[in-house]
């Protein structure tokens, strides 16, 4: 006999089947309750609710494990390109070299942004914040490129084209908030290169790349890469499955991450570190702050709904940011503000009974910063690593036979029927 459970309710019995994951994960499918018992489940936040069935990320809250395609993120941000990484996200196995030769050509030949998008930056007030021009500018894509004819055509070249422009839009974006030149993607740079000689190229300074930073960029972007079905996540898959068109769900997307809460923490981090630095670099009133059931301040880059351990991302940035600053030979101020905060939050009976630690945003700011992205730029950059779990986990929805419009239920509590009451007799 299948596991299952049973619900008694008033006397009656309703049995409900179980379903195990690879891991050993288990859930309760609820996808008969209302039809056999009227019944809804209720679980704001979706902290115990499962949406979906996946191949491609696996997370172990407790332990600190996080696996893309099962393969653990410590040995790809170790051995493997974020291109590599997004091959293997999106086609569910790591690329042959002539595979991986073949999606090179790919992304250079896709890299270019059609000239009329330029008007549209420039359009934008100056001081519009690059994640909302970003959301808007992947929105507008599908005027410029228009669905295919077959759908196997449009989902590859979409993809790809997203994959490729993503990071010309964004550093051209930079440059033109600067009133800098545009400066075009190179063929004979690989994808991580690219985006820095957009970035941060001049006709009166050629950028050189560095080693070093190439790497921790690539790094970033495989810990940003993908994690199962984070909010962002959640809302391109909601979005897709009312089958628009994949630019519009990445522009949903690309709009969740953007709240502090999410993707926007890595700003906020900096933004909090800073604080604390021009106030003198005391820490423990913030920490205090952090612990004020009065005060909505929260630690940003702490904690997580689903690690309850160290985020195992924020282990490796944190490593791989020493290494980028003993490299470039930089000492950040607020780096040591960053580790000593670390140090007294995690010796602290409040952060330990709500089992709180550094995520992935504590330390990647400091990494970005590093690089020289500017600070309303991190969670962009967040969004071009975030960009292939995005498609791979829209993919995957598409690619499901039982997969439909996402609607949740609700349980109303506003008045009973009451009737209307014209304005004259109110
Ligand atoms: C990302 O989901 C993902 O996978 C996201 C992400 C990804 O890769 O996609 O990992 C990326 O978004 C990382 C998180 C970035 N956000 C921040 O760093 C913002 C600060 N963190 C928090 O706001 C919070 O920890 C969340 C939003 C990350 C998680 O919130 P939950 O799971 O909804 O937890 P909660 O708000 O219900 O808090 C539980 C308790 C509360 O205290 P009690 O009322 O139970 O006593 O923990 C407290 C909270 O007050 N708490 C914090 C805290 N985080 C939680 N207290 C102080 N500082 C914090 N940072």
């Amino acid at each position: 006999m299948a596991e299952h459970v049973t619900i008694t309710y008033n006397g009656t019995a309703f049995e409900l089947p179980v379903i195990t994951g690879s891991e050993g994960e288990k859930a309760i499918d609820i996808s008969t309750l209302r039809q056999n018992t009227g019944f809804i489940t209720l679980d704001p936040g979706y902290a115990n609710t499962g949406s979906c069935i996946s191949d491609i990320t696996f997370m172990d809250g407790e332990k600190g494990v996080l696996r893309y395609r099962g393969i653990p993120v410590e040995q790809l941000a170790e051995y493997s390109s974020f291109k590599e990484t997004v091959y293997l996200l999106i086609n569910g196995k790591l690329p042959t070299t002539d595979e991986l030769n073949e999606f090179s050509i790919l992304l250079n030949d896709h890299s270019l942004v059609h000239e009329d998008m330029k008007s549209f930056y420039q359009n934008f007030p100056r001081a519009s914040h690059p994640m909302g021009i970003l959301s808007s500018m992947v929105n507008a894509l599908r005027s410029f490129y228009p669905e295919l004819q077959t759908l196997e055509e449009e989902i590859n070249i979409t993809v790809t084209r997203l994959l490729s422009k993503i990071r010309t839009m964004a550093a051209m974006s930079y440059k033109i908030s600067r009133g800098h030149q545009v400066v075009y993607p190179r063929s004979g740079l690989l994808y991580c290169e690219n985006f820095l000689n957009m970035m941060f190229h001049t006709p009166v300074r050629p950028y050189k790349l560095d080693r070093a930073v190439v790497k921790a960029l690539n790094v970033f972007w495989i810990l940003h890469a993908d994690h199962e079905q984070n909010c962002s996540t959640s809302a391109v898959r909601l979005v897709g499955s009312g089958r628009v068109n994949l630019f519009a769900a990445i522009s949903a997307g690309i709009a969740a991450l953007w709240g502090p809460l999410h993707g926007g923490a890595n700003q906020a981090v900096i933004e909090m570190l800073n604080t604390i630095t021009e106030n003198g670099g005391r820490i423990q009133p913030f920490i205090d702050k952090a612990k004020d059931k009065n005060d909505p301040f929260r630690l940003m880059g702490f904690g997580h709904r689903v690690y309850k351990t160290y985020d195992p991302r924020a282990k490796i940035m944190k490593k791989w940011c020493d290494k980028l600053l003993a490299k470039l030979n930089i000492k950040d101020p607020l780096l040591d503000v960053a580790k000593e905060l670390e140090e007294i939050a995690l010796k602290d009976d409040y952060f330990i009974d709500h089992h709180l630690y550094p995520n992935v945003d504590f330390y990647s700011g400091i990494v970005l910063r590093a690089i020289g992205i500017p600070t309303n730029m991190f969670t962009v950059m967040f969004a071009i690593g975030r960009l292939p779990g995005w498609i791979s986990q829209w993919k995957e929805s598409m690619d499901d036979p039982n997969w439909k419009i996402g609607r949740p239920r609700q349980i109303y509590t506003g008045p009973n029927k009451t009737d209307y009451i014209p304005i004259n007799k109110r």
